[in-house]
């Protein structure tokens, strides 16, 4: 993914109302979040589609999304910042997915959600895939038993390797797998687009989708 770097987008993601400083050590989700909701996650948020609509379905959870770079994380902001009914039921971080596991307590997640994430085709570069081996172990450590990761992606090859990584993590019970999600109605009831998935599925594209259940 190429990014366009934003001019001013550090100090407008400081300014963010929603935006936790984690790095500065801001991280005790139950003071940031005193109604002690579920706590659901979102790996990459992107522009920021996703969890904004999700956080507005449901006031019954609380959500944080994550994205590695503050110009990604700053076009979330913008969105949040325009939209006149922004929910205030969501934070955002900017933080790496590999350090998940410094951000929150074991077994404090509810739901993660992983969308389009970056296929990373060549092997070479295969521990980069967030559905890699230690990706899956360190997403397991944070999510209660019984908690729940929904991967979303439109590449068919990222999807079969991660099917094979799902089946052989034994921290995870598949439950569900779709080639094509937009054709699936089980599936497919309540299913928020993401910018990607909106892109890929304009164009024709099937979207993958498999959920997981922390065991
Ligand atoms: C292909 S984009 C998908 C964006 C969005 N989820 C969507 O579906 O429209 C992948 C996103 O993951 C973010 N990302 C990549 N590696 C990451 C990491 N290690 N930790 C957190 N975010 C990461 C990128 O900055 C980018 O925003």
């Amino acid at each position: 993914m190429r990014i366009r770097h934003i001019a001013g987008s550090d100090e407008e993601v400081a300014a963010c109302p929603i935006v936790v400083d984690a790095e500065g050590g801001e991280r005790d989700w139950d003071k940031i979040f005193p109604d002690n909701k579920p706590l659901r996650l979102e790996i990459g948020v992107g522009k920021g589609q996703f969890i904004i609509e999700m956080a507005k379905r449901h006031p019954e959870a609380d959500f944080v999304g994550i994205d590695l770079f503050t110009d990604v994380l700053c076009r979330s902001v913008r969105k949040w910042m325009r939209d006149e009914n922004a929910p205030d039921n969501m934070r955002l971080v900017i933080w790496d997915a590999a350090l998940v596991g410094e951000l929150f307590k074991p077994g404090s997640i509810d739901k993660i959600y992983l969308n389009f994430p970056d296929p990373w085709p060549k092997p070479r570069h295969q521990k980069r895939r967030l559905t890699s081996p230690t990706f899956l172990h360190t997403f397991a450590s944070v999510l209660k038993p019984q908690g729940q990761l929904e991967f979303k992606t439109d590449n068919q090859e990222l999807f079969t390797y991660s099917l094979e990584q799902f089946e052989t993590a034994s921290a995870f019970r598949i439950d569900a797998v779709t080639r094509d999600l937009h054709a699936d109605s089980i599936l497919s009831e309540g299913n928020v687009q993401t910018e990607y998935e909106q892109k890929f599925s304009e164009q024709g594209v099937p979207i993958c989708k498999l959920v997981a259940t922390r065991i």
